[in-house]
């Protein structure tokens, strides 16, 4: 396994479409995963694409931490998953706004609209089909994540840049609030 480098907005690699990957279960996928996982942990990230680690490929993974499931019945909290090819059907057409930060943008967070609620599907690296309904920060981190794949930062889908901050500052005004956890969160 390797902490391999996480490439910054800026780099190319983070504006392509990714490639599908023809075998979910190839031993390069499996070292890849392994290899997002430890560079996740390393950078205490609740989430990554493999864009962002300079491989253009259509594999993600995430966790939906205790600390931000909402309890609602499809925003349960989720350990590590690993999803290869991964597919998103949105449910309504309702969205919600919430703090959203990147490994790719360090220090800084945003408020952006994602879907409130959809279904995705994909396969893991050992071959299983994932197919699960998610709403709250759940249906949040999948839209976040998968978006890296066709090569989109969430800057470009903020519809209001003055709610795009430095996270000190956010962090800041916040102080004493629920929000000042939020934004201190894991990216
Ligand atoms: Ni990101």
């Amino acid at each position: 396994m390797a902490i391999l480098p996480i490439a910054r907005m800026g780099q190319p690699v983070l504006r392509l479409r990714a490639e599908e990957v023809p075998d979910p279960t190839a031993p390069e996928i499996e070292t890849l995963v392994a290899d997002m996982i430890e560079t996740m942990r390393a950078v205490n990230g609740a989430g990554i694409a493999a864009p962002q680690v300079f491989v253009s490929k259509r594999v993600v993974i995430f966790t939906v931490p205790p600390s931000r499931s909402t309890g609602d019945e499809f925003d349960q909290p989720q350990g590590l998953t690993a999803i290869v090819n991964p597919v998103i059907e949105p449910l309504t057409e309702e969205t919600d706004v919430g703090w959203e930060g990147c490994l790719s943008v360090p220090g800084m967070r945003g408020i952006v609209p994602r879907i409130k609620k959809l279904r995705y599907r994909g396969v893991s690296p050992e071959g299983e089909a994932i197919d699960r309904i998610a709403t709250g920060w759940h249906a949040r981190v999948v839209q976040h994540e998968f978006d890296h794949l066709d090569g989109i930062l969430y800057p470009q889908r903020m519809t209001d840049l003055g709610l795009l901050g430095f996270v000190e500052e956010l962090e800041a005004v916040a102080r004493g609030t629920p929000e000042a956890s939020i934004l201190a969160a894991e990216d």
